[in-house]
């Protein structure tokens, strides 16, 4: 069964924290909703679930409205951040528990049980109480527990965010085929970007109540919509820009970035989104970027900026250097210079391009529009 939320307004003393949000959930689908802290995705699943009452608008599982069911009517499973495992009753126990409240007779609860730790690979702590447990194990307790019920719909807030990296990693594979075999839809929120990537059939990003993309993985990394998705997943160079002059092929913009002491004036390629005036982002991909030192020659078609280096990292892939040009920062892969060097940021007029979150039609632009992020080292999916 897919998931649809319609419309949905919660407000908090006074305050809203979902604005008249929407979502379709496909059947089957693996959904992550990624967000900022108080974006609203824990109210979100709690809506889902019916532990938490919109204010207005409507849940559907299915076809049925579920609106005015309680969170015990929904056939909806919930893995909880904290696990929140009971401390009193084993590991058997803890995952039976639904099975019970259910009325399920007990050979069939002794048979589900047993098919759902072993899925999870936890029956030899079936005997254990939750302090007995590591991290990894009371996750994969907390998992059966959710599954063992057959949801129509399995919820997930941020199961992982206690689990140190390798177990995260063996977890969240474990997790993706689990979910592949049994094709249960479900909806896991994180405010990490790679495992959106890694487990999303598509992701929604949640800011300030409402969503605000809703991808693939890979279309929301090459395609974000607005700075907003775009800097929350990791993309550095925005560049907000006007148009000054727009002909055939080409725009002459001012980048005129928060900060900036002055504006710069760019070429880039004229996009239909270009407007005279009209303020749009443009992104850069740091190895669109070259830089060169101040007395080297340049190819007179490149953008040339005047910039300092003011810092240098390197995040296991390679160097970048991060150049300030005049009050903002962008970010190129380079090695070959040091920090407080001068440096001119040379890039082609159609290294950029516009947030505005379609497809390029051209499949040329679209080539021009590859990212290399995070996504590209997970998976390796052009656009
Ligand atoms: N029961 C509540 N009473 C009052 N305010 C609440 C309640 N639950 C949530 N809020 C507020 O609603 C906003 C959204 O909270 P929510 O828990 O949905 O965010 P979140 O996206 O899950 O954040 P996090 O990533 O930190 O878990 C926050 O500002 C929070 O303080
Ligand atoms: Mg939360």
């Amino acid at each position: 069964m897919g998931i649809v939320l319609k419309e949905i307004s919660k407000s908090y003393d006074g305050r809203a924290v979902l604005k008249n949000l929407n979502l379709e959930i496909n059947q089957g689908e693996f959904h992550v909703l990624l967000g900022p802290s108080g974006g609203g995705k824990t109210t979100t699943l709690s809506v889902m679930a019916g532990l938490t009452e919109q204010d207005s608008g409507s849940v559907s599982i299915g076809s049925r409205d579920v609106s005015n069911l309680s969170a015990g009517e929904r056939k909806i499973g919930f893995v909880f951040q904290d696990h929140a495992l009971f401390p009193h009753l084993t590991v058997f126990d803890n995952v039976a528990y639904g099975l019970r409240v259910r009325r399920i007779k007990g050979h069939e609860i002794t048979r589900k049980v047993e098919y759902y730790l072993s899925k999870v690979s936890i029956t030899k702590e079936k005997g254990k109480f939750p302090h007995q447990l590591s991290g990894g194990q009371k996750q994969r307790v907390a998992l059966a527990r959710a599954l063992v019920i057959e949801p129509e719909i399995l919820l997930m807030d941020e199961p992982m965010s206690s689990l140190d990296a390798m177990t995260k990693e063996t977890v969240r594979d474990e997790l993706k085929s689990i979910q592949q075999e049994i094709g249960v839809t479900t909806v896991y929120v994180t405010h990490d970007q790679n495992e959106a990537v890694l487990l999303g059939d598509r992701v929604s990003v949640l800011n300030n109540g409402r969503v605000e993309q809703i991808e693939s993985p890979s279309e929301l990394f090459h395609h974000p919509k607005t700075e907003f998705v775009a800097r929350f997943v990791g993309i550095k160079n925005i560049l907000n820009v006007s148009p000054i002059r727009i002909n055939n092929h080409e725009a002459a913009v001012l980048i005129n970035n928060d900060g900036m002491e002055h504006p710069i004036r760019i070429r880039v390629k004229k996009y239909p989104i270009f407007e005279k005036g009209k303020e749009i982002n443009l992104c850069i991909h740091p190895e669109k970027i070259t830089l060169k030192r101040e007395e080297e020659t340049y190819a007179g078609n490149l953008n040339r900026i005047r910039g300092k280096i003011v810092k240098r990292t390197n995040n296991g892939n390679g160097f970048m250097a991060i150049v300030d040009i005049g009050g903002t920062t962008l970010h190129a892969i380079s090695s070959d210079f040091k920090v407080h060097e001068n440096v001119w940021v040379c890039f082609a007029p159609d290294a950029a391009h516009p947030l505005c979150g379609k497809k390029c039609r051209e499949a040329e632009q679209q080539r021009k529009c590859f990212v290399t992020t995070q996504v590209d080292r997970l998976k390796t999916e052009g656009c």
